[in-house]
């Protein structure tokens, strides 16, 4: 057998795994950062610390309520097509990929186009690709020609969907690619001090402009840290400036330092508790564009996939990969705006929820907020839904929607509720509204471990 070395393997080689993976078992060079910490915090630490996390829960409060965000791929990848990826898996020459450059012609007004779009999904924030792997800036730089304003499109689009976004009341943020496949330095830099010196100048530079000059950023979400680790980046001093320019934005993990939160990708992976998390995910199976990549996700598929992120205390962060002028595949237009139906009628079940610990259903997903639980059905059963293992008490149950009250039996091992229709009232995800005396607790281990079975016991 041939060994064929997937992207994934070299997201694994770049690092992109291991650092959406989470901080903590990333790298040995991570320990330097842990170093910086003594073993036995002083009581100065210990302050510090409490301050620091204040401070991060502060910044996280509208992020936490918002739940649902957009992230959208757009650079030279969008106009070629083939994902964003293509350039380094295709092999093509950075001389020929630059061509793309010239030709790069976003439509005036698609941005805002996007935040619309955002809006009727129910997203709440946006964060656009300022600058991908292939290096290309959606930003107006000094440090750079290789930018909007330069080439093709002739203008800063990345003023354009800061000023989108906010024109939607949508919380703005930048993604940006810490590996450059462009830039002479970006790899060399591995081996090549002088080149580091230089190319660590250049991020740090241009994550200075985008931090500078378009007004308070709400997220950074850096990527790919391919080929130093934090030492190499200076990580802590990036942080340091980026905190200096936005006081109050929330950064990623990806440059290899723990940041305000974790990015499991194109998983739903809970953080542990006290640990805020992010899923960030695409609608088929690229990032970037490619045309014929028809593997989409149905609006069913990501109302359980939101609802699932909320149920564990998490974000979901939905990409769209705009064609090079900027339109949204129909696919993902549609499909956003049925989950913005459904977001319409049942967006405060998941909006400002919290973490939950009801969580097994082979037919519906939870979210709670303080003692409501929220059953979302979607796969409906017929007249009656039970869940195990249901340790709180019921008070009462209605339908979300209609308020219609809802008859329910509890009992030890299960609670049923009954009398409801024989096909689902909202295909995507029927969500029926339960009041329980206290946080509702789940515990189908102990439902394992105590239901009788004929009499045998385990
Ligand atoms: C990976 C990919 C990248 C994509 C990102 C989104 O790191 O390399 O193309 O932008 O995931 O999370």
């Amino acid at each position: 057998m041939p060994h064929t070395f997937s992207r994934r393997d070299t997201l694994k080689l770049f690092g992109a795994g291991a650092a959406a993976a989470g901080a903590s078992a990333i790298q040995p060079k991570l320990a330097w950062a842990a170093q910086q910490r003594s073993p036995t915090p002083s009581a100065a630490q210990t302050e510090e610390d409490q301050r620091e996390s204040q401070s991060r829960a502060a910044r996280l409060a509208w992020w936490h309520a918002a739940k649902f965000g957009m992230f959208i791929h757009f650079g030279l990848y969008s106009l070629y097509g083939h994902h964003e990826w293509a350039m380094e898996e295709e092999g093509i020459p950075v001389a020929e990929y630059e061509q793309l450059a010239k030709r790069f012609h976003p439509r005036p007004g698609c941005a805002r186009e996007w935040a619309r779009l955002a809006k009727r999904a129910g997203q709440k924030y946006m964060v656009m690709t300022s600058k991908h792997h292939e290096g290309f800036c959606n930003f107006a730089s000094k440090l750079t020609n290789y930018c909007a304003p330069e080439q093709g499109p002739g203008r800063d689009f990345a003023r354009e969907y800061v000023e989108a976004a906010r024109a939607e009341g949508l919380r703005v943020g930048f993604y940006y690619s810490l590996m450059d496949w462009h830039h002479p330095d970006g790899a060399r830099c591995a081996t090549d001090p002088a080149a580091r010196e230089r190319f660590v100048a250049y991020t740090h530079g241009l994550i200075r402009e985008i931090m500078t000059n378009y007004g308070k950023i709400d997220v950074l979400w850096y990527d790919v840290a391919w080929p130093l680790d934090a030492e190499g980046w200076q990580s802590v001093k990036m942080n340091q400036m980026v905190f200096g320019l936005q006081p109050e934005i929330i950064v990623n993990n990806r440059n290899l330092l723990p940041g305000d939160f974790s990015t499991p990708e194109q998983e739903i992976e809970a953080a542990a508790e006290g640990r805020a998390w992010e899923s960030c995910m695409t609608m088929n199976d690229s990032w970037g564009y490619q045309r014929a990549d028809d593997d989409w996700k149905s609006p069913k598929t990501i109302v359980s996939n939101l609802v699932e992120c909320a149920q564990g205390g998490g974000n979901y962060l939905l990409n769209i990969g705009p064609t090079g002028d900027g339109s949204v595949p129909s696919e993902s237009i549609a499909t956003l705006e049925a989950v913005g139906r459904w977001m319409e009628d049942n967006g405060p079940t998941i909006y400002e929820s919290e973490r939950c610990k009801v969580t097994t259903s082979e037919m519906a997903g939870f979210t709670r907020k303080d003692k409501t639980l929220y059953v979302h059905v979607h796969f409906w059963p017929g007249n009656t839904v039970a869940v195990g293992g249901l340790r709180t008490k019921v008070l009462s149950a209605r339908m979300y929607t209609t308020k219609q009250p809802v008859e329910f039996h509890q009992q030890e091992f299960r609670v049923q509720f009954t009398g409801l229709p024989d096909h689902p009232p909202d295909p995507l995800a029927t969500v029926l509204e339960v009041e329980c005396d206290g946080e509702p607790l789940q515990d189908t281990r102990w439902v394992r471990e105590n239901r009788p079975r004929r009499g045998i016991g385990i």
